[in-house]
């Protein structure tokens, strides 16, 4: 019985076990054999054969039973070993992602500035009032908020509308001189061809001590930096309206699909808006409390930039996630 117990636990695979399995405990089996003699004997003969018999057979078939786990566990080691193996064999080309067009256009834009000696700043997605409006010169009952409507949470905070919020950030907890760019995520209720509800800007501000800074140089940083972006084309600033900034200008460039000839893209207009900006509004920095200084500022759409440059005609695909367009920006 020992030398029978031996051989079931050092079973080496599936299918021995079972071959020895039909073997031990088979119809043709010796253990089967001895149980038929059980018919032709009587009394305490009979009885103290069966027990053993029985003690035998369950013994057999609960080392079978073990074995079998131990066994099949093996395997699916064995398995999970050879399947992690696999994905090593990979070729890692095949594996390899790329930055997203919207992340592209923005490091390209960041690499600009951060040339110029720009710092980075950063600001969180969820505001309350005061950055996201107030400090920005944009009190309750301005009517200038619906201009950003937005998403709020019960306790009045919000999804940040612009990356302005980040101005009044980082004048709060830094002295002039600063000169700063904040990328970043925003969101505005807006779905449409050109809008969609979450969408990425860049923003930058440059404060001084004085009165240093000026919208000559404003107009000369922008028109240097979209010419970098776009290349060769014509650059204009049109007076326009922001709480936070006075004078403020949206900028527009020479349409580059047509070259300023007038088309579908630029609604035969021959100019395309890109920017806007503006001297920043002396109130703006009444809030932060800094006096006697001059700075400027500057808000641009990075999915818009993305597609102009790429020529991408609708906004919403940049979010689909469809490889077709993505791997082109490999
Ligand atoms: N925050 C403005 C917007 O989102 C853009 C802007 C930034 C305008 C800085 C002027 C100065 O529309």
């Amino acid at each position: 019985m020992q030398n029978i117990l031996k051989k079931i636990t050092t079973c080496k695979n599936l299918d021995e076990l079972e071959k020895l399995k039909i073997s031990i405990l088979g119809k043709k089996s010796t253990l089967s054999a001895e149980f038929a003699k059980l018919k032709d004997l009587q009394g305490e003969e009979k009885k103290t054969l069966a027990a053993k018999l029985n003690e035998q057979k369950q013994s057999y078939t609960k080392a079978f039973e073990d074995k079998f786990k131990e066994l099949e566990k093996a395997g699916f080691d064995e398995k999970m070993k050879e399947n992690a193996q696999h994905f090593s064999f990979f070729d890692e080309s095949l594996n390899n992602g790329a930055l997203h067009p919207v992340m592209q256009t923005m490091d390209f834009i960041i690499e600009y500035f951060v040339s110029l000696n720009f710092s980075v700043e950063k600001g969180p997605l969820i505001e309350d009032d005061f950055h996201n409006f107030e400090a920005l010169n944009l009190p309750k009952s301005h009517p200038a908020r619906d201009m950003q409507d937005t998403f709020y949470f019960d306790d009045g905070r919000l999804l940040r509308t612009h990356t302005s919020p980040v101005q009044i950030r980082t004048m709060l907890t830094q002295k002039p001189p600063i000169r700063m760019i904040t990328p970043g995520t925003v969101f505005r209720r807006d779905f449409d061809l050109t809008h969609t509800p979450m969408f990425h800007q860049v923003e930058g501000l440059v404060v001084e001590e004085g009165q240093r800074v000026s919208f000559a140089n404003l107009k000369n940083i922008l028109e240097e930096f979209l010419r970098y972006f776009f290349g060769d084309v014509k650059v204009r600033f049109r007076p326009s309206f922001f709480p936070f900034t006075e004078p403020s200008a949206e900028v527009d460039i020479s349409c580059i699909f047509c070259k300023g000839c007038g088309c579908r893209v630029c609604k035969q207009t021959g100019w395309l808006e890109v920017l806007g900006c503006g001297v920043v509004d002396p109130n703006v920095f009444k809030f932060v409390g800094l006096s006697n200084v001059s700075g400027y500022a500057f808000g641009l759409g990075v999915e818009r930039f993305a597609m102009l440059k790429h020529q991408i005609p609708d906004l919403r695909s940049l979010f689909e996630g469809d490889l077709r367009l993505l791997e082109q920006f490999r």
